[in-house]
């Protein structure tokens, strides 16, 4: 049933999906937990729609039986391991994450074996078999806040995204050795292409996730998490914003904000549509309604694993 990863049958036709969809999460007490990232329409079906940390909390505190999670596989993988006894749903398991391949566990582990009087910061963006091997998670919302937790002499890995670590080293004023990983999207903005629009829209101010590149980094107006960057355009007096994030984000963007103009930051490809990202638009209604209708794709994972790999995740919630 599981040959493509997803359950591949038609939904019947003439059905209202959207009710069909909200009708199962009635009668089998599911919830649906969606990233910023998530075409509108799967953001707009969900029961609470946030950044991987918010979406996180959600997972640890749901009294739902069943969890689809409308995100990535390393967020239901977080799901699983913070509510082992529920059901934890993902309507497409080839839902990956190019930040998190870039940091296989044995190379990872390695790494670690060489320095071994260094603490582990992980972002979450891991598999569970990197979480296992980190002392504390992060998110790009808590990241300054969990390494400030960390005395000011401690020597710490941060892994995997380089530019988030830089970043992070930027404003703490560490000298945190980071991993040399990256995430396909943020990595593909063009600073060129970016400031063509500034030109075209000098009032525009340019925002971006910490994941893009620095040359992004050093031109923008604010540097945030999906949900700091949220925030930011909705109480910021300005009229327009560049934004250098996935394209899902603007979904919430203009909702929060009909009157503002939001220009999606152009990759360097004019060709691709690479601030989409792959992975995080797999999902679809019709995904999902199956998903809930068969109950499948499910997370599972090995209990030592998982008792592992909750320790960092547990002690990042509790900062
Ligand atoms: P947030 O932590 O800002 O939700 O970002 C997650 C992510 O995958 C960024 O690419
Ligand atoms: Fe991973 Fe990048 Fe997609 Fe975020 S945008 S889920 S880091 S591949």
């Amino acid at each position: 049933m599981l040959e493509k990863g997803y359950i591949d049958k038609p939904v019947p036709e003439g059905i209202d999906i959207i009710k069909a969809i909200r009708n199962l999460c009635k009668d089998k007490n599911a919830v649906i937990l969606a990233h910023f990232y998530q075409d509108g329409d799967v953001q707009d079906i969900a029961d609470f729609v946030g950044d991987s940390l918010d979406l996180s909390r959600k997972a640890a505190e749901t009294t739902a039986d069943i969890i689809v999670f409308a995100g990535v596989h390393f967020m239901a993988e977080t799901a699983k391991i913070l509510s082992p006894d529920k059901k934890v749903l993902l309507p497409d398991l080839n839902a990956g994450c190019s930040l998190a391949d870039s940091c296989p566990t044995e190379d990872f582990a390695a790494f670690k074996a060489r320095n071994t009087d260094h603490i582990v910061v992980s972002y979450v963006n891991t598999t569970a078999e990197v979480k296992a091997l980190s002392d504390i998670c992060c998110t790009s919302t808590n990241a300054v806040k969990v390494v400030e937790s960390l005395p000011k002499d401690q020597k710490i890995i941060f892994a995997p995204d380089r530019n988030l670590g830089n970043y992070i080293n930027s404003l703490t004023n560490r000298d945190m050795l980071v991993w040399d990983g990256a995430c396909h999207v943020h990595e593909e903005f063009s600073l060129e292409r970016i400031l063509e629009v500034k030109k075209e829209n000098p009032e525009a101010k340019i925002i971006c996730h910490p994941e893009c590149q620095k040359p992004v980094q050093i031109v923008s107006d604010f540097i945030g998490s999906t949900s700091a960057l949220l925030k930011y355009v909705t109480e910021d007096p300005g009229n327009s914003y560049i934004v250098a994030t996935e394209s899902g984000i603007l979904h919430q963007m203009r909702k929060a904000n009909p009157d503002k103009t939001f220009f999606p930051a152009p990759p360097a490809d004019s060709t691709c549509a690479c601030n989409d990202c792959k992975y995080m638009k797999l999902h679809t209604l019709e995904k999902l309604y199956n998903c809930l209708k068969y109950e499948l794709p499910e997370i599972e994972m090995d209990e030592e694993l998982r008792l592992e790999a909750e320790i960092p995740i547990r002690r990042m919630l509790a900062i």
